[in-house]
């Protein structure tokens, strides 16, 4: 390997295993995380323990984050380059998720939108890792001294209360965690849904042809955008206030072919939305098949995903570890 006198920029981001991914989750997330891993030295991590803030099947939630892992290897999430681990094989992270539950406010996690959406949503289960979900999701990033944290939109307030509380711990004991900065792509930021392009794309939407899955056959991925929802007026434009269906549209066709939204108005012009719908769900399934031949390949193959787990493990817990040494003295537990 060629010496750099630079440093890279260490990444962390993490996705919860629930359930297959969607076309959202692939533009926004995981297509990024595999171009990032050239540039930046990454972690990668599936969330397994946040998962748990809401109620799972055991046996559903253990074959997720097995497919969460075979999908993410087979969208290109390469060990060779990157950390690739489940949450919940390196302790660390709970151990220090309990430090900075004492270094977290009352206050401050009561404020986050994400925890009175989701206890609006569960009122009969509010149980305490959902309140302190962010000081958990703080572990998992300060624990590695993370520069950038790729994100989503609905969680930039986690990641502010990360540098809220790393800041904290830094000015009471002496600086140990380095302030997390969120990494912002600039494409595909926001995949909306088909059926209502005012909502984001959700798999948790009652209406299957609302969202496209990863592991969606060609048929079904150019069946769903044909039934895409868009405006009457009959132009190919980009504008998201007034034709949010097209725009979106026009969005993820840019992502997979890289053309500017004038080059695709100008492919299009003239020609009816029945084509570009035909256009967009090809250029998906072009892109998501092989993804899919290598996922049922890898899936198959339990030893080698246990294998690359139990790896990724092992080298996650060392960095881990040294971080949680330093934080465990520092608050003055006992050494032996
Ligand atoms: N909370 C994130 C989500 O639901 C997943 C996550 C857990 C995460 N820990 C993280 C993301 C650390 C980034 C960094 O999307």
């Amino acid at each position: 390997m060629e010496q750099t006198t630079e440093k890279k920029k260490r990444i962390l981001s993490g996705i919860q295993p629930s359930g297959s991914f969607t076309l959202g989750n692939y533009i926004g997330a995981i297509r990024n995380w595999a171009k990032l891993q050239d540039d930046f030295e990454c972690l990668y991590m599936v969330a397994d323990l946040h998962a748990l803030t809401v109620r799972q099947v055991p046996a559903d939630l253990r074959a997720r984050t097995k497919e969460a892992t075979a999908m993410l290897l087979a969208a290109g999430i390469d060990t060779k380059e990157s950390i690739l681990f489940a949450q919940s094989h390196v302790p660390a992270h709970t151990q220090l998720n309990w430090i900075l539950c004492c270094n977290s406010q009352f206050g401050e996690l009561s404020r986050m939108t994400q925890f009175k959406d989701k206890s609006a949503k569960h009122p009969d289960n509010v149980n305490g890792g959902l309140f302190t979900y962010p000081a958990l999701m703080a572990a998992d990033i300060l624990i590695y001294n993370a520069d950038l944290v790729p994100v989503g939109q609905d969680q930039t307030q986690h990641l502010e209360l990360a540098r809220t509380v790393a800041n904290r711990f830094n000015n009471a004991y002496s600086p140990t965690f380095t302030l997390p900065d969120g990494y912002i792509t600039k494409e595909g930021a926001k995949i909306m849904s088909l059926t209502d392009p005012t909502k984001k794309m959700s798999k948790s939407d009652d209406n299957q042809n609302s969202f496209i899955l990863m592991n969606d056959d060609r048929d079904t991925i150019v069946r769903k955008f044909k039934r895409a929802v868009t405006d009457s007026d009959g132009v190919i434009r980009f504008d998201t206030e007034n034709k949010p269906g097209i725009s979106n549209l026009m969005s993820i066709y840019n992502v997979f072919t890289g053309k500017s939204m004038d080059e695709i108005a100008a492919e299009f012009d003239g020609r009816g939305y029945a084509d570009f719908k035909v256009a967009v769900g090809e250029v998906v399934a072009d892109a998501l098949d092989p993804i899919n031949a290598e996922y049922e390949k890898i899936l198959a193959d339990k030893a080698y995903i246990d294998n690359t787990l139990k790896e990724g493990a092992q080298m996650a817990s060392k960095l881990a570890n040294r971080t949680l040494t330093k934080v465990y003295k520092k608050v003055g537990l006992y050494q032996i």
